[in-house]
């Protein structure tokens, strides 16, 4: 009965045992899953846009091959993150149309122009960097799939952080102008990377829900300060500074504390006000117009191969 298999499932939660594909699940589960894993993939495929963006611009040789490798990398992402999508049954056509028709959300931060190549540095180190914070805790999430695809996702994003890094480190050790460009990407880039945690636990719908089903095994705002404790000190290494005048470290409290977050911008760029939304979402369905005589062929292929099989 339906109430035995709801005791099942809630005794597997208890016992911190991973939900599977074919094992039962409540409904809102299911589609809250499906919720949140597509959005997280299209966030890794609209994610390629604002670096692709400095591709054919990059300094040298080598950060051309790095940043080549990453972008690739994150479509990888995009994908393993659909496959688990899948196992929930929705399909990924019907996802990634909702996305392209804004029905859909993916990452505020994706929303914000890279103006320069120090931008590319502070993705790297702080986008990717908020990322992990909050993927390693998804490591653990309850359901299998998606708990698998964020273990490979994790060491993938903590090399990406590691190149943002070094590059915005070659910044902070060179020219006054370079550090400027670099001090410059870091305060347009911070505000917005601390909103990727969603907003605070107190505005969050979903969190009480996720947490029960431990989907979620940390909160927003406790993620959002795990990431500012990590970070601070990373800043200091470099010689930078967070355009927050309240960011002071709390003895007391062994963490940092930082100042008040502008919420009504998160909540425009959720909303699709943001100042790339209508950019990024035209770049999406541009590629998957002209992408269209690939599938075609490929489908051809594939019909003409069985029809010489049968
Ligand atoms: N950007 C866009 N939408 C957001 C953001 C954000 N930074 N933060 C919250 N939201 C949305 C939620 O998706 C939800 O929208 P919905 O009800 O229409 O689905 C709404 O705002 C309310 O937020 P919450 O109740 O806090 O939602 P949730 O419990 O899902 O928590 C969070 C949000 C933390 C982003 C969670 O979904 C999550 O951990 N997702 C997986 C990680 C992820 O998507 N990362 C993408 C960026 S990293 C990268 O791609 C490199």
């Amino acid at each position: 009965t339906d109430a035995q298999h709801q005791q099942h499932f809630d005794d597997k939660i208890a016992a911190d045992t991973a939900i599977e594909a074919k094992d039962w699940m409540p409904d809102a589960y299911r589609q809250n899953l499906i919720r949140q894993i597509g959005q997280h993939a299209h966030s890794e495929v609209v994610g390629m846009l604002p670096e692709a963006n400095w591709l054919t611009r990059a300094p040298t040789l080598r950060r051309k091959a790095v940043l080549l490798a990453k972008v690739q990398d994150e479509a990888g992402h995009g994908l393993y993150l659909y496959s688990a999508a899948e196992t929930l049954g929705c399909s990924r056509q019907e996802i990634y149309q909702k996305m392209l028709d804004g029905k859909m959300k993916y990452s505020s931060i994706f929303n914000y122009p890279t103006l320069n190549w120090a931008d590319i540095g502070v993705i790297g180190w702080l986008v990717d960097g908020a990322a992990i914070v909050n993927q390693v805790a998804l490591c653990r999430a309850s359901y299998g799939p998606y708990a698998r695809a964020m273990v490979k996702i994790c060491k993938e994003e903590s090399f990406h952080q590691r190149q943002g890094y070094e590059a915005a480190m070659a910044m902070a050790n060179g020219s006054e102008q370079q550090k400027a460009m670099l001090q410059d990407a870091i305060n347009r880039f911070w505000w917005p990377v601390l909103m990727m945690f969603g907003p605070s636990d107190t505005d969050s719908p979903h969190s009480a829900q996720s947490m029960a089903w431990k989907i979620k095994r940390h909160s927003n705002d406790e993620l959002r300060q795990k990431f500012v404790d990590n970070t601070v000190p990373q800043l200091e290494a470099l010689g930078m500074t967070a355009p927050d005048a309240d960011l002071a470290w709390d003895e007391a409290a062994g963490h940092y504390r930082f100042g008040a977050i502008d919420w009504s911008e998160l909540y425009e760029v959720i909303k699709g006000r943001g100042q790339c939304n209508h950019e990024r979402l035209q770049a999406k369905r541009r590629a998957w117009d002209d992408g269209a005589w690939v599938r075609e062929g490929a489908l051809a292929h594939a019909k003409k191969n069985a029809a010489t099989a049968a």
